[in-house]
């Protein structure tokens, strides 16, 4: 019987010497074991990863090590390729809920995990409770049904998903090492491989709003998530999209479900559009429904069609909501105040600080300042501009909605200040900056 010390593992990785299998396998074991490993003893080792990282192989064993933490989900019931997405956080991505239903009309199976807002960045179940009665709690046996009749539906994430991330990431988060690739890598593969999907697209935002800052740091991250998908037999492909500008007009919970419902509705020929017909066609392509020409192709017809749109709507009814919102967005909760913010010179928009848009919308009640707040659905931003766009003093720059205008004026300064207009056109990078693919 071979001992392990969990001050081994510390002096090892501090020093830079690989841990073996075993041992990261017990340390992950010790994170969730009746008696734990102490929290002191995993932060320091928490620490020495940021500082001297882990090999390929570590990353690796430790992201199996924490997807076999926990429940690892099969969907052998339904009858076709099960399919998976995830976003590294942005703002104002609303793409699963576009995304998901284009994939169902199209004959594959989304059983969707997701999470709420986290700092700046918005979450999928946020964004999906602003719609009235809908229930993001759904037991195992009715969201299966869900997924078997409807092709998706959406889920918070269950609490026995690789439990030990859980433990990582609430000590990750106050102790300044949530920004090491390895350990983020592990983070999400092991969720995103516990849910059992054939295949898996992750969308790897990068820049000023996002968790990767560079593409070299995103592209690290990429390589690495599709050789754990690999190395777990899973079908993968990761896009590097920017977000060094917020995705889309609207920013915030009820705002975000309208301007998804439009993109379903057939207004595709803009940004968030493109990108959402985009992932869909990538996630096809890898269940096998052709190539990616074919199934971007396929894609738009489920929108055009109307197809993708009913299927949103069976979500919602399957979920408790009240499905009318897809025909009548007044009924989706509406904010109490509105401002709306001018340009106070001519130029075009040079920058857009997704980051500082997130933490405005977060201010205006769309987000939680600390873990007990309410969110406000109908409160955040609808802009009306977009990065490079011309603008004349006196054009309308956003619209800002919120419950109260205190909180308006709280937030105002910080969107003023989150877009820049000069004289000169900015470069505007392409929103797919990378894709890496183990598609055959
Ligand atoms: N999202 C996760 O789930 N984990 C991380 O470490 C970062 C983003």
């Amino acid at each position: 019987m071979q001992a392990f010390h969990m001050r081994d593992c510390i002096r090892k990785t501090k020093e830079g010497v690989s841990l073996t299998e075993f041992e990261l396998r017990q340390l992950v074991a010790g994170l969730t074991a009746a008696e734990p490993i102490p929290d002191y003893q995993i932060a320091a080792w928490l620490m020495a990863v940021c500082c001297k990282g882990l090999t390929d192989e570590e990353t690796s064993i430790l992201t199996m090590a924490m997807r076999d933490s926990g429940q690892v989900m099969h969907w052998d019931s339904l009858p076709g390729s099960v399919a998976d997405k995830h976003s590294t956080g942005g703002v104002g991505d609303k793409t699963t809920m576009i995304l998901a239903p284009i994939c169902a009309a199209s004959g594959i199976y989304m059983p969707k995990m997701s999470g709420r807002g986290l700092g700046h960045t918005g979450g999928t179940i946020d964004k999906l409770e602003s719609i009235p009665g809908l229930t993001t709690t759904l037991e195992p046996e009715r969201f299966l049904r869900l997924v078997e009749r409807v092709g998706f539906a959406v889920s918070m994430q269950t609490g026995n998903l690789a439990p030990a991330d859980k433990v990582l990431y609430a000590l990750r988060d106050v102790t300044e090492t949530v920004d090491s690739i390895p350990l983020i890598c592990a983070s999400i593969m092991s969720k995103k491989l516990a849910t059992g999907a054939d295949s898996i697209l992750l969308d790897v935002k990068v820049g000023s709003g996002a968790f990767m800052k560079t593409d070299a740091d995103a592209e690290i991250l990429s390589r690495l998530m599709l050789a754990a998908a690999t190395a777990d037999g899973k079908r993968c492909t990761t896009i590097l999209t920017d977000m060094d500008r917020p995705l889309g007009y609207c920013i915030g919970n009820a705002l975000e479900v309208e301007e998804a419902v439009r993109v379903l509705q057939g207004d595709t020929q803009n940004a968030l559009g493109e990108l959402c017909l985009r992932l869909a066609a990538e996630l096809l392509a890898m269940s096998g429904k052709g190539t990616v020409e074919a199934c971007l192709a396929q894609a738009k017809k489920t929108v055009t069609s109307g197809a993708a749109l009913e299927r949103f709507s069976q979500m919602i009814a399957g979920q408790g909501g009240d499905a009318r919102i897809t025909e009548n967005l007044a009924l989706l909760p509406q904010a109490q105040c509105k401002r709306v913010l001018k340009a106070a010179s001519g130029g075009y928009i040079a920058a857009m600080q997704s980051e500082e848009l997130g933490r405005a919308a977060v201010l205006l009640g769309a987000g939680r300042m600390t873990k007990q707040d309410a969110i406000d659905p109908g409160a955040g931003i609808r802009l009306a501009v977009q990065l490079g766009d011309a603008v004349s003093v006196g054009d309308t720059l956003m619209t800002i909605y919120a419950d109260s205008e205190l909180k308006i004026d709280e937030a105002e300064p910080l969107l003023r200040k989150a877009m820049t207009i000069s004289p000169d056109a900015p470069m505007v990078r392409p929103l797919i900056h990378a894709l890496y693919t183990n598609r055959t």
